[in-house]
């Protein structure tokens, strides 16, 4: 038996996808554990580049079932054409495959369009959501006034339900935002279609891996988002409205305390964020356009849900540390190495100055960075190119002392490196 957990440590979009992609090769279940399609995790097998939004990673392994955790908000319509785009890459999507846990919550447009009015409304102090209705869903479940998975069960009933639901929200949207309503109605019989089409796939995701474990399977939980974006522990209130971090996996499926083994943070070799928030090592101008790139291969940084510029900067080890420690990391994986050829020199963030002090740790959490000035360490860039190397010894000297650093200033071993998108550009440290 073993259960594994994939986190981000950074503001998302670390890799995580490509990373669980690779360590579900030895897993018998995928499970995703909280969000909903703010998520976008990108897989690239040959000349076949998958984006995953809400179905786990891990399913581009045939062997492998992908489940949906209670912990998930879960918008049908993206669901479904997620599963048709998949089967139409060749990859088998049936109810044996894929299960989604009955009480996961539904995402309406009811939610996106109260998303995005909260975001107008709230001007220049937006969030930069990616307005795919995240907070609303997860305000309606702690309000105790969501639709669960388990709804679309009771066909008849369920149109009901989201025709009221609809109701409710349009009365927010006409009050309180000046947005125009939606048409209940008609909603309700689209979900209704939708209904019929997911009810196969609804069932009980704590009771399959409570038995999976059991049985001596193997379970590898599929982060989304990232440490700093978790509702408790990101950079408050510039966050998601779930629990990413890793102690999210045990209530987002459904598990109990102290099953787990392996807890992977993955990490760019570099930072980068997309919406607002605090962020101490950004960097403008030509530094960014060298570490974003222009949009000309895949893997820049543009959004792979909203295709927003993400935000970049220099690896910041104070971050990380953070992250090491809310989720309990026993390990690290190392993406996008690559990007730091012909740089020179690098730059760690390896604590913050405030009033003459430099501080290693945060004093109070990560919400409010602004009084802190980041220390950079410089260490030597390198020219090798490092996209066709697949060995430790192979890396350039200058590469390993970043790697080793990294190692060193958060106190863990880096155990993956990865040198380019494609399923086998990894190093094995
Ligand atoms: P996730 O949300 O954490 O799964 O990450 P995303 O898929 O949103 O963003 C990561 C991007 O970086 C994707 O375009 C990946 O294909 C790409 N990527 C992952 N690892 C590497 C790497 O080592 N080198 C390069 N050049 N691209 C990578
Ligand atoms: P993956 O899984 C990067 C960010 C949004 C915004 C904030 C709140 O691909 O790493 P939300 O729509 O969740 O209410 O937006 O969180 N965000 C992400 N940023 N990667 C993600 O997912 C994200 N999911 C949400 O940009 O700043
Ligand atoms: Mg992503």
């Amino acid at each position: 038996m073993a259960f594994n957990i994939v986190v981000g440590a950074q503001w998302g979009d670390e890799g995580k996808g490509r990373v669980v992609d690779l360590l579900a090769a030895e897993a018998d279940y995928v499970a995703r554990y909280s969000g909903g399609d703010n998520a976008g995790h990108t897989v690239t097998v040959g000349e076949q580049t998958f984006k995953l939004h809400l179905i786990p990673s891990g399913v581009i392994q045939p062997h492998t079932v992908g489940l949906l955790g209670n912990g998930m908000v879960i918008n049908p319509a993206v669901l479904l054409s997620e599963m048709e785009q998949l089967r139409q890459a060749g990859v088998v999507i049936n109810p044996e495959r894929v299960r989604i846990s009955y009480a996961a919550h539904v995402i309406t447009p009811g939610h996106r369009a109260l998303d995005k009015a909260r975001e107008m409304a709230r001007g220049e102090d937006k969030i930069g959501t990616t307005q795919r209705g995240i907070g609303p869903a997860y305000n309606d479940k702690a309000a105790r006034s969501g639709i669960r998975m388990e709804a679309v069960l009771s066909q008849e009933t369920f149109a009901d339900a989201i025709e009221a639901h609809i109701e409710k929200i349009n009365q927010q949207l006409t009050a309180l935002y000046n947005a125009p309503p939606l048409d209940a109605k008609s909603v309700a019989q689209e979900y209704a279609g939708y209904a019929r089409a997911l009810a196969p796939y609804v069932g009980d995701v704590s009771t399959l891996l409570a038995e999976a474990l059991e049985s001596g399977k193997s379970v590898l939980a599929e982060g989304a988002q990232g440490t700093l974006l978790d509702l408790d522990h990101g950079t408050y209130p510039f966050v998601t409205s779930s629990t990413p971090t890793a102690p999210g996996v045990l209530v987002g499926l459904g598990v109990g305390v102290g099953k787990t083994n392996r807890v992977i943070g993955v990490t760019k070799a570099f930072q980068t964020r997309v919406g607002e928030g605090p962020f101490p090592t950004e960097v403008f101008g030509d530094a960014a356009i060298r570490l974003r790139g222009t949009g000309d291969n895949p893997w820049d940084e543009f959004g792979t849900t909203t295709g927003r510029p993400r935000r970049v900067g220099w690896l910041d080890a104070v971050l990380l540390r953070y992250a090491v420690r809310v989720n309990g990391l026993t390990e690290l994986a190392l993406t996008k190495l690559d990007i730091l050829t012909n740089l020179d020199p690098l730059r760690i963030c390896m604590g913050y100055k405030a009033n003459g002090e430099t501080l290693e740790n945060l004093p109070l959490g990560p919400s409010d960075l602004s009084p802190f000035e980041p220390v950079y360490e410089e260490l030597p860039g390198w020219e090798k190119d490092v996209w066709e190397v697949r060995e430790w010894d192979d890396l350039p000297p200058q590469a390993q002392e970043y790697v080793q650093r990294i190692e060193s200033l958060v106190g863990l071993p880096v155990k993956l490196v990865s040198v380019g998108p494609e399923r086998d550009q990894i190093i094995q440290c």
